[in-house]
């Protein structure tokens, strides 16, 4: 074939009309062949956008013969010219001059045949489902996403702070982490007193895998004034909801002097931002997505972005639930940790738009969080989100020494004494807040359940790949 500069059909899209008319070098994958004994009509896609290109093989210049390998899946090579379309549905098309097949896909086997697949299919064979077109739209997307995520942060003066991921702390204490060793399970080293000798393991002591970066992000902050975290945390609860997974990504942004009114103003500016983002740069495939799974998508995440969320505390946002007359599955009263049920009663029916639920009592939120006056209730913030329930959880932090070791010690925490220097030196006030990555993809794209915007999954008794 000619040396010609192969385009990505986003490429050849962009540019068509200045390329009509000439020569151009495409590859990809069949998405399907069809048409009669005079002409084949592939779609083709690239990954490159949800947009197929039409190549068009007239029979006159190939045989049956040479198509027959060109099946749904394959992939192939193709040289012809760009001209303007007489069918529906696309305004270019390729008319075939040359074409290699790289790789067949025999229609016996390749489990992607029709269109219309569940996903509950299609996450059974989570190894080819990029290659579909919603998982297509959905891993652009989540890309886009990242990226905005990153711009929002450069462009605030956010540095981008790497915490582990193995570490011997425990952020949120749920005591739902996964443990990394080396010990040899069937035959662990024990001590004198019968305890596993952790002294033996590869880091001389227990460690874990993270279920946040916050505490190390908090050392950041008090350091380099703004910072963010992106990256991997670990949960080990077994949940099995559409909203959980085990191993799922989390943005955490940590502000030294943000006060938690500080905290909320950012996290609403933020999501926003990232919304906003996505409608602009990914409308093809928020389109197709919105069209087949979700008609109100997009006027769902225009409401969001055009309204201010609403501010309450925790103790008035149970008033309200109390006073609905709604019968919940599971009982509210002042005290509860809440459920999605009750966080999504809030959003959805009764303010019709997200909440931000303040001050929460102390004994169902995490150590590190300012007590406020009333010593009874702490200054958290969780942002709760129309269909997701809670998407950010945050706080402004106990800056006080006395009260954080006071709080740790009546929770029997141990190990803790680096994370206490931030307020033995220096110490100032600050906040920050945990974005679920996937939580806010699921969001954005409309699907239903969090499994389906991550590639690779993972949740109890699910570890393919
Ligand atoms: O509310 P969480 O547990 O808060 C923290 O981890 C804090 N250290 C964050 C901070 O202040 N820096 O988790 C934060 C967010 C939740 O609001 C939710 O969006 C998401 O992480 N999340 C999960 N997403 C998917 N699967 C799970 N199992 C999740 N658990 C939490
Ligand atoms: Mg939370």
């Amino acid at each position: 074939m000619e040396k010609i500069k192969r385009l990505t059909i986003k490429e050849l899209l962009r540019s068509a009309e200045s390329m009509v008319n000439t020569r151009v070098d495409v590859k990809g994958w069949v998405r399907s062949r069809r048409g009669n004994k005079y002409v084949q009509f592939v779609a083709l896609n690239d990954g490159s956008t949800i947009k197929n290109l039409q190549i068009v093989f007239d029979l006159a210049k190939f045989s049956e013969d040479d198509l027959k390998a060109v099946t749904t899946g394959s992939s192939i090579h193709v040289q012809g010219m760009l001209v303007a379309s007489q069918g529906k549905g696309q305004t270019v098309e390729v008319q075939a001059e040359e074409f290699e097949l790289y790789g067949t896909a025999p229609v016996e086997s390749y489990p992607l045949q029709k269109k219309g697949h569940t996903l509950e299919f299609l996450r059974e064979k989570a190894h080819l489902r990029p290659r579909t077109n919603t998982f297509g739209a959905v891993l652009r997307i989540r890309h886009a996403l990242a990226y905005a995520i990153h711009k929002f942060f450069n462009d605030k003066g956010f540095y981008y702070f790497h915490t582990p991921l193995i570490t011997a702390s425990d952020c949120e204490g749920a005591g739902a982490q996964f443990q990394v060793t080396t010990l040899p399970l069937n035959e662990l080293p024990r001590t004198e007193d019968g305890k596993i000798d952790y002294s033996q393991d590869f880091f001389g002591k227990m460690a874990n895998l993270t279920v946040s970066g916050q505490l190390e992000g908090e050392l950041g902050a008090t350091a380099l004034g703004l910072i963010y975290t992106f990256g991997p945390t670990f949960r080990a609860e077994n949940s099995n909801t559409p909203r959980h997974l085990s191993e799922f990504w989390m943005i955490e942004p940590e502000m030294a002097f943000y006060e938690i009114e500080d905290n909320m103003d950012l996290a609403e500016e933020f999501i926003k931002y990232c919304i906003g983002y996505a409608l602009e740069n990914c409308r093809d495939d928020i389109e197709f997505l919105a069209e087949h799974f979700d008609k109100e998508l997009i006027d769902r995440l225009n409401f969001v972005l055009h309204n201010d969320f609403v501010r309450l505390p925790y103790s008035e946002g149970v008033k309200i639930l109390e006073e609905s007359g709604k019968k919940f599955e599971f009982p509210v009263y002042w005290g509860v940790d809440l459920a999605s049920e009750h966080e999504r009663f809030l959003v959805e029916e009764h303010f019709k738009r997200p909440v931000i639920l303040t001050d929460y009592p102390k004994e169902i939120k995490a150590f590190y969080m300012k007590m406020n006056d009333d010593g009874k209730t702490v200054r958290a913030m969780d942002v709760l989100f129309p269909k997701i329930g809670e998407i950010i959880g945050g706080s402004q932090r106990e800056e006080n020494l006395e009260k954080l070791e006071g709080r740790i010690n009546e929770l029997g925490l141990a190990g803790m004494d680096w994370y206490v220097d931030t307020r033995r030196f220096g110490t100032v006030p600050h906040s920050g807040f945990g974005l679920g990555f996937e939580r806010l993809v699921l969001f954005v794209t409309g699907m239903q359940n969090i499994r389906d915007v991550i590639p690779f999954p993972r949740y109890p008794n699910a570890c393919e790949y």
